[in-house]
């Protein structure tokens, strides 16, 4: 009489070298969500493929292991950095672009970065946003258009950036005012927004954690080049998460999350006229910025049409 034992998996779909990743996928149930069987046969086939092209040993599966584990630690209500370790691969940005495909002529999207506050200050045209008093003066101005290059009145421009020493505000509570650097602000009648504050600096990313870590090892640095962070939205368009960059950033060729895109290099204009300076309420010299966000209709407008 034969052993009274389970039968175990038909031949061949026992776990080997050669098929490891066809073992483990097959292994899913029937009734599982469809995009998590499709993520997740992805994820395993490419996963064993890397594992078999590193050949990694014992030891050096077990530091990448300590890696993550030490990555999950860092977290907290204040320090994401799993995200951070995203964006230094330059995943942050790809998942950012595939999400983001725009229409020639669109502004392009940027990640959000971590240092996003929901409830910055609003303010009229023409406010200082800079709380602190430091930097070099800069006079922001443009307009929101579509991409027919009609202005959108009522649009909504939110902005953020680190002081003249590199951080946001966030990062140095009790050291800097409160939403120094942020500010909210709307375009008038003819779209045109205009705003003051100081010229961007390149900053580093938090590099006290196991991403700092990492990029040491790489030889890589954690800066990020100069710039100042955007959200603009308008009824019926497509909002756009975007950045500006200095165009005299020693980073601009190595922003170490990958965020620099040309179309986003702005020309910064140094005007050395104490006139004008007056007119607009800063000191000479100062920098001048002007800069056009352009939007495309909603995706659902433009499949109606
Ligand atoms: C930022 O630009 O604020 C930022 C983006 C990604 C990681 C860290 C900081
Ligand atoms: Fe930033």
């Amino acid at each position: 009489m034969s052993a009274q034992f389970p039968q175990g998996p038909a031949s061949g779909s026992y776990f080997d070298e050669a098929s490891s990743a066809e073992v483990v996928n097959a292994r899913m149930g029937e009734n599982i969500n469809p995009r998590l069987r499709e993520v997740m046969t992805v994820l395993v086939k490419h996963l064993h493929a890397a594992v078999k092209e590193i050949e990694p040993t014992h030891e050096e599966w077990l530091a990448a292991i300590k890696f993550l584990t030490e990555t999950g630690q860092m977290c907290s209500d204040w320090r994401q950095e799993f995200i951070l370790l995203s964006d230094v691969l330059g995943v942050s940005m790809l998942v950012d672009a595939i999400n983001h495909r725009r229409p020639s002529g669109a502004t392009p999207n940027t990640i959000l970065g971590p240092f996003y506050l929901s409830n910055a200050p609003r303010y009229e045209n023409g406010a200082n946003i800079c709380l602190d008093g430091k930097g070099e003066p800069l006079l922001v101005a443009g307009r929101v258009l579509n991409t027919d290059g009609q202005p959108l009145p009522n649009a909504s421009i939110e902005v953020w950036q680190t002081n003249d020493d590199g951080f946001y505000d966030v990062q140095q509570k009790g050291i800097q005012p409160d939403f120094n650097l942020r500010g909210v602000f709307t375009t008038d009648r003819e779209g045109k927004y205009w705003f003051r504050s100081v010229k961007p600096r390149h900053y580093p990313i938090p590099a006290d954690g196991p991403v700092g870590k990492l990029l040491g090892s790489l030889g890589r640095h954690p800066n990020r080049a100069a710039h100042l962070h955007f959200i603009v939205t308008a009824t019926g368009y497509d909002p756009i998460i975007t950045h500006i960059f200095a165009p005299d950033c020693q980073y601009l060729g190595e922003d170490t999350v990958f965020g620099v895109k040309s179309e986003l290099i702005a020309d910064f204009k140094k005007v050395d006229d104490a006139q004008k300076a007056q007119s607009v309420g800063l000191a000479a010299p100062f920098w001048s910025v002007d800069w056009d966000f352009s939007l495309a209709h909603c995706k659902s407008l433009q499949n109606a049409e």
